[in-house]
């Protein structure tokens, strides 16, 4: 692993949305920029979500990370990671690693003793990512969702 695989991790602002829309169609879910910054809006002004960013220049992002408190009556509350991506030309050089810690430092200053993730099963190289930092898998689940917008149609 190099010594210094990006010059710095730190939280998202609004003018990363062109830089997380070009990362967040490699993780499979393209949407525009104006998407992506509206979205942008709802989670930087949120004080459950993390949204972290690895940056390799001031104009240029090596991948991201969003963690979100999630509180439940059945167990203590934890902190789930909702998304996270390495730039294709960057993987496996420590940036996934060093976004993960991040969020999990944020979670024990937020009082919160447990990480998870969900993870479709065919994301195999991402199973052992987690595992290799002390994840281990508990249950597989299965997901249902209705679509509320007019004409229906299936979320993803
Ligand atoms: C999963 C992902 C975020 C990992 O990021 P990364 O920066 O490449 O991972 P790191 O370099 O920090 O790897 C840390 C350790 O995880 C393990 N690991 C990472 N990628 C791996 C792979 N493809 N195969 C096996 N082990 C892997 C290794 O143990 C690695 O340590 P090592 O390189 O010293 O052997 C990246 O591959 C990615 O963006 N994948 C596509 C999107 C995705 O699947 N996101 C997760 C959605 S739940």
């Amino acid at each position: 692993m190099p010594e210094d695989p990006v010059s710095r991790i730190r939280r998202a602002r609004i003018s990363d949305a062109s830089e997380l829309a070009r990362l967040t169609a490699q993780l499979g879910y393209p949407a525009s920029i104006q998407a992506l910054e509206d979205r942008l809006v709802r989670v930087v002004s949120s004080s459950i979500d993390c949204l972290l960013v690895a940056e390799e220049s001031p104009e240029r992002l090596a991948g991201w990370i969003h963690g979100f408190r999630v509180q439940l009556l059945e167990s203590e509350n934890r902190v789930e990671i909702g998304g996270l991506i390495v730039d294709e030309g960057r993987r496996r050089t420590g940036i996934g690693r060093l976004l993960v810690a991040e969020l999990e430092s944020w979670a024990r200053k937020s009082g919160v003793a447990e990480l998870g993730v969900r993870c479709r099963v065919e994301r195999e190289e991402s199973h052992r990512f987690y595992e290799s930092l002390g994840l281990r898998a508990t249950k597989t689940q299965r997901v249902f969702r209705k679509s509320l917008a007019n004409g229906g149609g299936i979320p993803n």
